[in-house]
């Protein structure tokens, strides 16, 4: 980022994670906002925000979409894309939400399933409001956003943008949650297998494609590679090494 000329702001307070930077960046916001415009990363805030980023992230599903047809002559049966405040899988789903085809979003199962092990905000989470918009979100026991934790920093944010709340409601998204510990493994194998270093993000989708394939062999599902893995080389090596001891 700082390389393409943006000056980087780190954030300082709480937790110091996704929920405090967008804390951040929306106060930062609301201070200047004659002469700033807020970029979210996400499918988060207020209306046209989680609208806007949907539709920037549209280019992946309608890509692929195209893509699979070419290459296939139909449409993949399912779709899978990782869930953290949820633009890469809403812009992935919203190309095929006419179609015949099973969506899931996979949410960061991280350590397990104990409140603050993980940043699963539609399998545990309840109705709730924070940052300007109504959804499903991991609550504390005040009612407060939760502390949450995933490998992947892109995924730990306690809620997920409102319209995953909406299709997880009429049932046309199904949501998974998917592991660290499985995150990883895919990370080692679609580099070895692929020649494909994904974002510890995105691997929880091709982990979960990984198991989906188990039991649909003859099947066909797209998993978005949200990012590249180079941001957390450096992380997989210190805490895993080169994947030496990994069962391919
Ligand atoms: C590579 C990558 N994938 C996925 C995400 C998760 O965000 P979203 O759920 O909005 O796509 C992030 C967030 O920072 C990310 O960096």
């Amino acid at each position: 980022m700082k390389i393409l000329g943006a000056n980087v702001v780190p954030v300082s307070f709480g937790l110091k994670t996704l929920k405090e930077a967008v804390d951040s960046a929306f106060a930062s916001y609301a201070k200047n906002y004659k002469d700033s415009i807020y970029c979210i990363g996400s499918v988060l805030g207020p209306h046209p925000f989680p609208m806007m980023v949907r539709d920037f992230q549209f280019c992946i599903g309608e890509e692929s979409r195209q893509q699979f047809l070419e290459m296939t002559g139909h449409l993949p049966d399912a779709v899978c894309a990782c869930v953290g405040g949820g633009s890469n899988s809403a812009g992935s789903f919203a190309a095929y939400l006419n179609d015949p085809v099973d969506l899931i979003g996979v949410e960061p199962l991280g350590k397990g399933s104990h409140l603050g092990d993980h940043a699963a905000s539609i399998a545990y989470g309840e109705p709730g409001s924070m940052h300007g918009f109504r959804s499903y979100m991991l609550k504390d026991k005040d009612g407060n956003p939760a502390p949450v934790y995933s490998i992947a920093s892109g995924l730990d944010y306690p809620s997920v943008g409102p319209e995953h709340a909406f299709w997880h409601d009429l049932g046309r998204v199904q949501y998974e949650a998917i592991s660290d510990e499985e995150a990883v493994d895919a990370f080692f194998k679609l580099s070895r297998y692929e020649g494909i270093i994904p974002a510890l993000e995105s691997a929880h989708a091709v982990a979960y494609a990984m198991r989906w394939a188990k039991t649909h062999p003859y099947g066909s599902i797209v998993a978005t590679c949200s990012g590249r893995g180079d941001k957390d080389v450096d992380y997989v090596i210190e805490h895993y090494g080169y994947g030496e001891d990994h069962q391919f």
